[in-house]
């Protein structure tokens, strides 16, 4: 504003009365707040009770130190500092707001301060909820990469729990080169389909996988077995000699699996092949050149074996270049119900009707801990498509031991109030939504609850709205 124009305006304003000024004051429509030096609110306009649903009476004369004693005026009082475009939030009405403040000066002291301000709750509340819909659409994106990032050969391993991803995706990773490879887990969490997708996922893929059960092979005919050997490299070699498993697999992957069994004395063989891809047949001299991928799997604890002395240091080390944990079943229970549709599917292949779970018997099996992991899993959907007679697996075509499981499980405290609430809330909302068929605003409203703690609830409770 220019000195002239400022002139004409103390003219013009002198000419109004107070009334005038409060009027025009009552028509902005932000919230225009005053206070004096000790925090007592002295004047606010009219915009205050309509914005904040908060009638004047009610705060006029009060102190707000003692309303909001975070409030930015108070700071601004004590500080001297005007604020501009400042968000801030007022506990006593769980309100966000934002605006500017200035404190007033009379003879160099603060006298008082005023503040101009709008409620932005609404706006808040939309960029929480973009902020949810933005981390969900993450999470799905994350996990859309994550399994176009598997090759198709992935297929035959079921389960995309989030605790598989990581294995999976490196999996997937190395599938296509050269490189070596060791799985490891518990006995029956799928090493063995594991290795068959990372060897289809590969450029060997059309070429043999051949499989070798290090632990199954007795420790005389391991090195025949994997070796070969020539015509007369012993009594009872036959006749024209005899291709190895290594020389099989030429071109291809070779498995050698439960590679933490063989004993010290093989592993010193093995050592030399994986190093340099070659070997001598047993009974011959000439080297051959081999063009073989290696998959390793164990279920032992190797590094509690080389800190015994049991699984040699040079073989770990050549071993463990790239090695894919999977997590056993207990530890990824989203995929306990996939796999066991996929199972029942296969076993229930020839009957003439579909056969599915009981929901007592999926909460069942999603509730026990596997031991024998997915092996397990396999062998209890083979037991009850056996014995059940229907299109429905009930809880007694199980195994006994799943059903005693159940009957042994600990009670819940019913005296425990924190989750008798939440159970009654969690019910309470469900229902209201079945009731108003899905629609948010009418049930939270209809709950007393705001939009936020409702959204909060709905998360809390694992509440989902189709
Ligand atoms: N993710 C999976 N998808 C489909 N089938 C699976 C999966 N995991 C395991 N299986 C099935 O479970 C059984 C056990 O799997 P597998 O033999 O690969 O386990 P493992 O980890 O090699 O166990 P072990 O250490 O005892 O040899 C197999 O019949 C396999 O087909
Ligand atoms: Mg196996």
């Amino acid at each position: 504003m220019n000195i002239e124009s400022h002139a004409i305006t103390t003219q013009v304003i002198k000419k109004w009365d107070q009334a005038l000024l409060f009027k025009i004051l009552d028509n902005i429509q932000d919230i225009v707040m005053v206070l004096d030096s000790n925090t007592t609110i002295v004047y606010i306009n009219n915009a205050y009770a309509k914005i904040l649903g908060v009638s004047v009476s009610k705060v006029l004369g009060r102190r707000l130190d003692e309303i909001e004693p975070n409030a930015l005026a108070i700071e601004i009082l004590r500080s001297g500092v005007p604020t501009h475009n400042v968000r801030d939030r007022l506990e006593s009405l769980g309100l966000d707001v934002m605006g500017s403040g200035f404190p007033l000066f009379e003879e160099g002291k603060i006298v008082g301060c005023v503040s101009i301000f709008n409620n932005i709750s609404e706006v808040v509340e939309l960029n929480r909820d973009l902020q949810r819909t933005k981390e969900v659409a993450d999470y799905l994106q994350h996990k859309l990469n994550q399994l176009e990032q598997l090759p198709l050969s992935f297929k035959e391993y079921v389960g995309r729990s989030p605790a598989l991803w990581e294995t999976l995706a490196l999996a997937a990773k190395v599938a296509p080169t050269d490189s070596t490879v060791i799985i490891r887990g518990e006995s029956g969490v799928g090493k063995g389909v594991l290795a068959r997708a990372i060897h289809n996922g590969s450029r060997r893929k059309d070429k043999p996988l051949i499989i070798v059960n290090c632990a199954a092979i007795p420790e005389a005919l391991l090195e025949s077995e994997l070796f070969g050997y020539e015509e007369g490299a012993f009594s009872g070699a036959k006749k024209g000699g005899k291709l190895g498993k290594f020389e099989l697999a030429h071109g291809g992957t070779i498995f050698l699996d439960e590679i933490g069994d063989m004993s010290l004395n093989m592993q010193a063989k093995l050592l030399s092949v994986v190093q340099e891809k070659e070997l001598e047949r047993l009974g011959g001299t000439k080297t051959i050149k081999l063009d073989i991928r290696i998959i390793a799997a164990t279920n032992r604890d190797l590094e509690k074996m080389l800190a015994v002395g049991s699984f040699r240091q040079d073989l770990y080390y050549r071993l463990n270049i790239v090695p894919l944990y999977l997590p056993p079943l207990r530890e990824r229970r989203e995929d306990i119900l996939t796999l066991a549709q996929n199972f029942l599917l296969q076993f229930t292949e020839e009957k003439e009707y579909n056969v599915t779970l009981s929901p007592q018997v999926a909460e069942l099996l999603v509730g026990y801990d596997w031991p024998g992991n997915v092996r397990e899993l396999q062998n209890v959907m083979e037991h009850a498509s056996i014995v059940e007679s229907g299109p429905q697996i009930e809880v007694r075509h199980l195994p006994v031991n799943l059903r005693e499981g159940r009957m042994e499980e600990v009670q819940e405290n019913p005296y425990d109030l924190k989750t008798a609430v939440a159970k009654f809330e969690r019910e309470l909302i469900v229902a209201s939504l079945e009731k108003n068929s899905n629609n948010r605003s009418v049930a939270m409203t209809e709950l007393g609850l705001s939009r936020s703690s409702f959204y909060d609830k709905l998360h809390r409770y694992n509440i989902k709205i189709s």
